[in-house]
């Protein structure tokens, strides 16, 4: 398959006609938003919604967050939903925040693995809204990576992983925000959020007033399927070094073992000079955010073969990034 490249620049509309002709037929399309690129398809289609699961090499029981253009859509596709899902939608959306309700049935079952909810968000992002009008259908969409892969930022990262497997790409620049939404179950008389995002617990309880965090630890089950994966992993091993004292004789130990040596740093460190290559994610928690997973990315066999991420301080480095990054690690120094 051919995938094609479409340009959505200044609200470019032969580029949203033609991927949302594609979608409308059946096809995969990876589109842009602020969060991250998703690899979308046409919800209501089993067949068309299969067809993410087969390119991205994703597994049946992880379900898809369905993307739609405004509240009414969003209320469509669920049975009943708590009063205070009104007030996050007041707050947030369109925003970087997935609710996750009861299912209504109006998305295919693998949409959803054959869970009873779904997860709905509207992204904040003109071309996705303008391609979401467009179509005018819902749109399930995971990020559109290869399965255990970072997410992707920019078009290029998309066709790095999914170029001659997917129908098109629209480009609409890089993913602002960097890290993807926050996905918070609303099934029950408190929210839970499932995934932590760019939006914080604090900013939903100032909404709602009491929201619980689920604690991964203690399910066997997990709440959110996606959560039990590897995520996020670059091609080379990735150890987290919380305590930096520890640092120089790291590197002296690699050194001697003869590895050529990758450093993580946000602004606050001290990148080593006896390093093979240094990667830096900026200096403040939206910065990191935006710059994640196209360094993860930039981590290659060819240059190094291990990388050290040096976490001096994970309350400047964020909640969101400091998730991803403890899953995209092999390992934690403390
Ligand atoms: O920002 C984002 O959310 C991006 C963009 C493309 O919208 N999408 C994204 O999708 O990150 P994905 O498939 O990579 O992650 C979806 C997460 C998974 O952890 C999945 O298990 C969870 O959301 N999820 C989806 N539907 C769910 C449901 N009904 N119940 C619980 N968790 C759900
Ligand atoms: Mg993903």
């Amino acid at each position: 398959m051919r995938t094609k490249l479409f340009i959505h620049k200044k609200n470019h509309q032969i580029a949203i006609t033609e991927a949302a002709a594609l979608l409308k037929a059946g096809e995969v399309v990876a589109f842009p938003t602020e969060t991250v690129y998703g690899l979308g398809a046409d919800a209501t289609n089993e067949r068309a919604v299969s067809k993410i699961f087969k390119a991205k090499g994703r597994p049946g029981d992880n379900p898809l967050i369905v993307h739609v253009a405004c509240k009414q859509q969003l209320f469509e596709l669920v049975q009943t939903y708590p009063a205070y899902v009104e007030k996050l939608i007041a707050a947030f959306s369109p925003g970087p925040i997935t609710y996750v309700l009861p299912s209504n049935g109006r998305v295919a079952a693998n949409v959803t693995a054959g869970l009873p909810t779904v997860g709905v968000r509207i992204p904040d992002h003109k071309a996705a809204l303008a391609l979401l009008e467009m179509c005018g259908l819902p749109l399930a969409a995971p990020s559109a990576n290869v399965s255990g892969k970072p997410s992707p930022t920019t078009a290029k990262h998309v066709l790095d992983d999914l170029d001659g497997k997917i129908a098109a790409v629209l480009d609409g620049g890089a993913a602002y925000v960097g890290v993807e939404s926050t996905v918070v179950d609303c099934t029950r008389d408190v929210p839970v959020i499932l995934r932590v995002g760019q939006i914080k617990k604090e900013a939903i309880q100032q909404v709602v007033g009491s929201v619980e965090v689920a604690c991964a630890a203690y399910t066997t089950t997990p709440k959110s399927p996606g959560v039990k994966y590897k995520h996020y992993m670059p091609e080379v091993p990735l150890y987290l070094v919380m305590d930096q004292a520890k640092m120089n004789s790291i590197i002296d130990c690699e050194k001697r073992n003869g590895k050529k040596i990758g450093i993580l740093f946000t602004g606050e460190n001290q990148p080593f000079d006896n390093v093979d290559k240094t990667f830096y994610l900026g200096d403040d928690e939206r910065e990191i955010a935006a710059n994640l997973y196209d360094t993860l990315r930039q981590m290659k066999k060819r240059d190094v073969d291990i990388v050290f991420a040096i976490i001096d301080s994970p309350k400047k480095i964020g909640s969101a990034v400091m998730d991803r990054l403890g899953r995209a690690a092999t390992n934690v120094i403390n």
